[in-house]
């Protein structure tokens, strides 16, 4: 029940809110909307109307377990057309969920970590290779899409993309992308704008099996280490020992891959962005990699004492968490805030950028200041003021990975460059399932101490 809920003045008969609707920015959109509107809001386009809540005491509410799970509907469901019952799409209800999260878990424990590091630092490497030998501005989000693809491919599925050999991208990055767009504009009504922005039907089909006739070449040509891909063919549940049937194997592996890379890449080019624009930030996480690692090569336990570039990436994926929302769903029927009527079923979409912008929990909320995430300053907020990897037992999995390959990153081209901006630069940021700074370059020059 939507009464009461505020939303756009000026609202249509049949079109509701669809003026201004721009199907590249939903997500800006909504921010922009609820700046304005509040705690909670809806958008209508046509008949179907949607639910936002970006304050912080409403999302504390929603993401109680007891009273709230994760609704798969919106974008993710859609999204099962190209990674079925695969962990991220996969309803809690499926059977496959618990299993393949019980089967998976080992693979991000700390330990984990241990193995992957040497694979994280040889990507690193490839980057700065590439870096290195630029001859003018790189494109940092196309190369921290390379750096992230690599490390999952190859921690993941021991598969090499060569992502830094080629001038385009890998045909399965192609039918990622084409297809992923394809599954989020199925929800926009207008058949023929949906057409001239998702491509066709006949299209999507072949992208689709592009990504599944690779996966089944990795399977086949596996080698038997410890990958993600390793333990989903030879383990079993800890507890009963049931094993992840081949479809879902296929499915897994497609969600780690694009679950895996996107968002990582992001989250280190909005760091790079920040960074770059606040020079004395930027000094500050170099004095800190600088005394930290010196000039060596970091060692994995070398990683997590970065601090402050730990701060910075946090701070960046508060202004752009790049998963940027989830969306919940009542368990139970429930009175949101002591006001909104949900019936068991009904769900809302969680933006996260609202929810880090909400001037309750994060004064002057525009301002990048990775001070906010220092201990006394964080244990000041309110627990569920900041969620760039989700919440409860669907969050992110992959989270320890993301962390240890982000710094490990960050700290490496901090430790080797001094940065040339674009001064006419403005911020401009592409939506696709993810967010990330579109157009954004930098010169990079090896430091003398690091020539
Ligand atoms: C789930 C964010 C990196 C694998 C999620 C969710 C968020 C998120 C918000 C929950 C979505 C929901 O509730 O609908 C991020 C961010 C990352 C990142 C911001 C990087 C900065 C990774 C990496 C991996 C990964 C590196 C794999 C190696 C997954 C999987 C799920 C998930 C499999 C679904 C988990 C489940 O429902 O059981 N992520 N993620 N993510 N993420 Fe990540």
């Amino acid at each position: 029940d939507t009464t009461g809920i505020p939303h756009r003045p000026g609202r249509l008969p049949v079109i509701g809110d669809l003026i201004g609707a721009n199907p590249r920015t939903p997500l800006q959109d909504t921010l922009r909307i609820g700046e304005r509107l509040g705690p909670i809001f809806t958008r209508k386009i046509f008949g179907f109307e949607i639910v936002f809540v970006g304050g912080v005491d409403l999302v504390t509410e929603l993401n109680d377990e007891k009273k709230f799970g994760k609704h798969v509907g919106m974008g993710v469901e859609n999204l099962r057309a190209v990674a079925g019952d695969g962990l991220f799409t996969a309803h809690t209800h499926e059977p496959n969920w618990r299993l393949a999260h019980d089967i998976l878990q080992p693979a991000f424990s700390a330990e984990a970590m241990r193995r992957y590091h040497p694979v994280m630092l040889e990507v690193a490497h490839e980057l700065t290779s590439a870096w290195d030998a630029a001859d003018g501005p790189v494109d940092v989000a196309a190369d921290m899409t390379r750096l992230t693809l690599e490390t999952i491919g190859r921690a993941g599925f021991g598969y090499r993309f060569g992502s830094f050999e080629r001038a385009e991208p890998h045909p399965f990055v192609t039918a990622m992308i084409r297809a992923l767009r394809y599954a989020q504009l199925q929800n926009v009504k207008l058949p023929f704008v949906r057409r001239a922005f998702a491509g066709t039907p006949e299209q999507n089909r072949a992208d689709i099996a592009t990504m599944t006739d690779l996966v089944d070449e990795v399977i086949e040509a596996r080698e038997g280490s410890e990958n993600l891909l390793d333990l989903m063919l030879t383990e079993g549940h800890p507890a009963t020992g049931e094993r992840l049937d081949p479809v879902n194997i296929r499915n897994q592996a497609i969600t780690f891959v694009v679950a895996g890379h996107e968002t990582t890449s992001g989250a280190l080019s909005f760091a790079l962005y920040y960074l770059t624009r606040h020079p004395e930030l930027l000094a500050k996480a170099r004095a800190e990699v600088d005394a930290v690692w010196g000039d060596r090569e970091p060692a994995f336990s070398d990683v997590a004492k970065l601090r402050y570039v730990r701060r910075c990436l946090d701070e960046a994926m508060r202004l752009w968490p790049t998963a940027p929302g989830y969306s919940r769903e009542a368990s139970e029927d429930v009175v949101l805030g002591g006001k909104y009527r949900m019936r068991k079923g009904d769900w809302v979409i969680v933006p996260l950028p609202l929810v880090h912008r909400d001037p309750s929990a994060w004064p002057d909320p525009e301002r990048f200041d990775p001070d906010r995430f220092e201990p006394a300053a964080a244990k000041k907020r309110p627990a569920q003021a900041y969620k760039p990897f989700g919440t409860g037992e669907r969050a992110c999995i992959g989270r320890q990975f993301a962390l240890h390959e982000a710094v490990l990153a960050l700290g490496m081209v901090l430790q080797r460059y001094d940065f040339e901006v674009d001064p006419a630069y403005e911020l401009k940021i592409v939506e696709s399932l993810t967010l990330k700074p579109s157009g954004f370059t930098l010169r990079p020059r090896v430091r003398d101490r690091a020539a």
